[in-house]
């Protein structure tokens, strides 16, 4: 089999892959990434389980679709399986960029691409001396952001981190120091601190898809994710916010082809999922009581939903699930609720167009529930005919090989 599939635990994403490549007539190999032994010795490498060697599954396939969870796992695995001569979706350099918030949007910046204000200082909060003495830098690094982000708020988060995990909002000025002390250097927080102007997105972002396949130009989906809520400035989900299914308008497709070429570079094939923030300030076009009251009646029926994507048993009886799962999907969209912030986000977003800030780009996305259910995007499609596209340039060009060297053998 020519494409593998990386994982550490088979959840309902490598699920989702696994019956789409079934019914794209698609095979697949399956690596494990856990409990696993990579063994490098004068002969080559093994990769081996205490009881299954995979180093022949390596062997023979081409393309690896790494779906290792954490940002540092991903690139552990795309490290190794590159060195072992493998294509893998993503490339270990698209991962290295997405691995950092900041390295991101330099890039974007770098391209001329809108994104918030952003403050990157490469000192940490707390240091200590070789003598083992605490350094505290708290005063230092809140005069250094506030010497450039001053007014209407100002957002601190961890370099690597993901799910909104410690993005904090300091309102006002003497939020700072107290926000800044609770920051630690962390696996997720490697180096210094990374500060952000509030964007004043009224209750949305943003969350857009863009794949290429080997030898042909990326392609932005039309419709992207909408989260939106007041629950939390952050917009995430889990903080009890909504999501929605929306068309982006033209311009902020061809920006992020831009972002995600920029991220891409020479690479063949890629999948990246962009976090991009609307800066409305105070163009609303409709009163905030109407949106959160439109809002609250969404929730019985999201609320179902998240009780359907929190049962234990799911990976167990994935079929029967993914169907409830669909079901509660449909009934919330069916909702006039649904449909009015729908509208609402679109007609927000289109005179908002030229105003999209980018800030994120994220190389392993969740996909199988909100963005298949809800933008209607099943990204493993596009992830498998990115793998596909990558084995079938490798084999033209094979194709093409043998038969310039037979052309001079006769
Ligand atoms: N500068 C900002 N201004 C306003 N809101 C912000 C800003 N930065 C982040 N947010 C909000 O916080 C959320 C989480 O931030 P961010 O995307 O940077 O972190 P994350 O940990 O990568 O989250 P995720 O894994 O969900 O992408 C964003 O989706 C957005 O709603
Ligand atoms: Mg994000």
């Amino acid at each position: 089999m020519k494409i593998a599939i990386l994982f550490e635990n088979s959840k309902t994403e490598e699920l989702g892959i696994k019956s789409t490549a079934e019914q794209l007539g698609i095979d697949l190999s399956f690596i494990p990434f856990r409990k696993v032994a990579i063994c490098l010795n004068e002969t080559g490498y093994s990769f081996r389980t205490r009881g299954k060697n995979f180093s022949k599954v390596i062997d023979d396939c081409e393309v690896v679709l790494n779906r290792a969870q954490s940002k540092n796992r991903r690139l552990y695995a795309a490290t190794i399986l590159e060195a072992f001569g493998k294509y893998v979706i993503n490339p270990l350099s698209i991962e290295a960029v997405c691995f950092s918030k900041f390295k991101t949007v330099l890039r974007f910046w770098k391209e001329g691409i809108k994104t918030p204000k952003t403050v990157y200082i490469p000192c940490n909060v707390k240091e200590f001396k070789t003598d083992g003495s605490k350094i505290n830098n708290e005063k230092d690094i809140c005069d250094l952001i506030q010497q450039d982000l001053m007014s209407g708020g100002i957002v601190v988060k961890p370099d690597s981190g993901s799910h909104g995990n410690k993005v904090l909002l300091a309102k006002k000025q003497e939020e700072l120091i107290p926000i800044l002390r609770e920051s630690e250097t962390s696996i997720i927080n490697p180096i210094g601190i990374l500060a952000q102007t509030f964007v004043q997105k009224w209750f949305y972002d943003l969350r857009i898809i863009v794949a290429k396949e080997s030898g042909r130009p990326p392609y932005c989906y039309q419709k992207a994710l909408a989260r939106a809520g007041y629950k939390d400035f952050r917009t995430n989900t889990y903080l009890g916010n909504l999501a929605f299914g929306v068309t982006l308008p033209t311009c902020v497709m061809e920006n992020a082809i831009k972002c995600c070429n920029t991220i891409g570079g020479n690479s063949k094939a890629w999948i990246i999922a962009l976090d991009a923030m609307p800066d409305i300030g105070n163009d609303k076009i409709a009163d905030d009581q109407y949106v959160k009251k439109e809002l609250d009646k969404l929730r019985p029926s999201f609320n179902a939903i998240k009780k359907i994507k929190s049962e234990k048993s799911k990976e167990k009886n994935f079929v029967d699930w993914n169907k409830r799962l669909e079901n509660a999907f449909e009934h919330y969209k069916n909702q006039r609720a649904y449909k009015k912030i729908q509208t609402l986000v679109e007609e927000s977003l289109e005179r908002n167009r030229y105003n999209v800030l980018f800030h994120e780009a994220n190389s392993c996305p969740e996909f199988w529930e909100q963005t298949r259910l809800i933008a209607g995007v099943n990204l493993a499609v596009p992830l498998l005919k990115c793998a596909q596209s990558v084995v079938e340039t490798k084999d033209e060009q094979l194709y093409e090989y043998r038969k310039y060297t037979s052309a001079r053998m006769s």
